[in-house]
């Protein structure tokens, strides 16, 4: 393979999210033979298996995204303990009708950022979980919950100096887990 697309899953639709300006920075510490691609949530229905039969047009490019892309990245804040609803909604959209889910065998990385100290540690084991059930390989370490701290990020929006080794050889951990999986 020489080029692998990643579809990026940001589990928040705030304009100014942490979560969406980690996946921009972390894209910065891939190698050139990965391309990060943000997939649209915000704009899907909410689930209703009514609908399985007559998918909305963003339902069918979720599926579209999803199924052409040769692995996941899900970065996502924590709510209430557990994965936001608009996550949770996007992973069922992209699972259904019954034996047409496109997440099955797409490896996955899983990491997040929160304001609270445990950085996301339980909505990342929830989202395990339901990945588990889907058929995704999901990188287990190393893990990366992430506190969102003065420096997080610099002023070009990149990894801030005091989390970028770190980050990069969780960068390099999913890179290579995502080439194993399409060797
Ligand atoms: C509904 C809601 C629930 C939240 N629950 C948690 C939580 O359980 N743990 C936590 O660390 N932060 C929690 N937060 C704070 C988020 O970490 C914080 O809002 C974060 O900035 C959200 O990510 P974003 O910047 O990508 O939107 C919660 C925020 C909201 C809006």
């Amino acid at each position: 393979m020489s080029h692998y697309k990643i579809a990026v899953v940001i589990g928040s639709l705030r304009k100014d999210s942490f979560n969406r300006k980690l996946a921009l920075a972390l894209a910065h510490l891939t190698p050139d033979d990965f391309t990060f691609e943000h997939v649209e949530i915000g704009d899907l229905p909410l689930y209703n298996q009514d609908d399985d039969a007559h998918p909305a047009p963003a339902v069918q490019r979720l599926k579209t995204e999803v199924a052409s892309a040769q692995g996941l990245l899900f970065i996502t804040p924590e709510y209430n303990r557990s994965i936001p609803g608009v996550l949770k909604n996007a992973i069922d959209h992209a699972s259904r009708p019954y034996g047409q889910s496109v997440w099955g065998g797409k490896p996955a990385g899983v990491i997040g950022v929160s304001v609270g100290a445990i950085g996301t540690a339980l909505a990342q084991q929830h989202l395990r979980n339901v990945l588990a059930y889907l058929d995704v390989p999901t990188l287990g370490q190393p893990e990366a919950f992430i506190q969102n701290k003065e420096g997080l990020f610099d002023d070009r929006g990149h990894v801030g100096e005091d989390s970028r080794k770190f980050l990069q050889t969780w960068v390099d951990k999913y890179v290579a887990w995502v080439k194993i999986h399409n060797g």
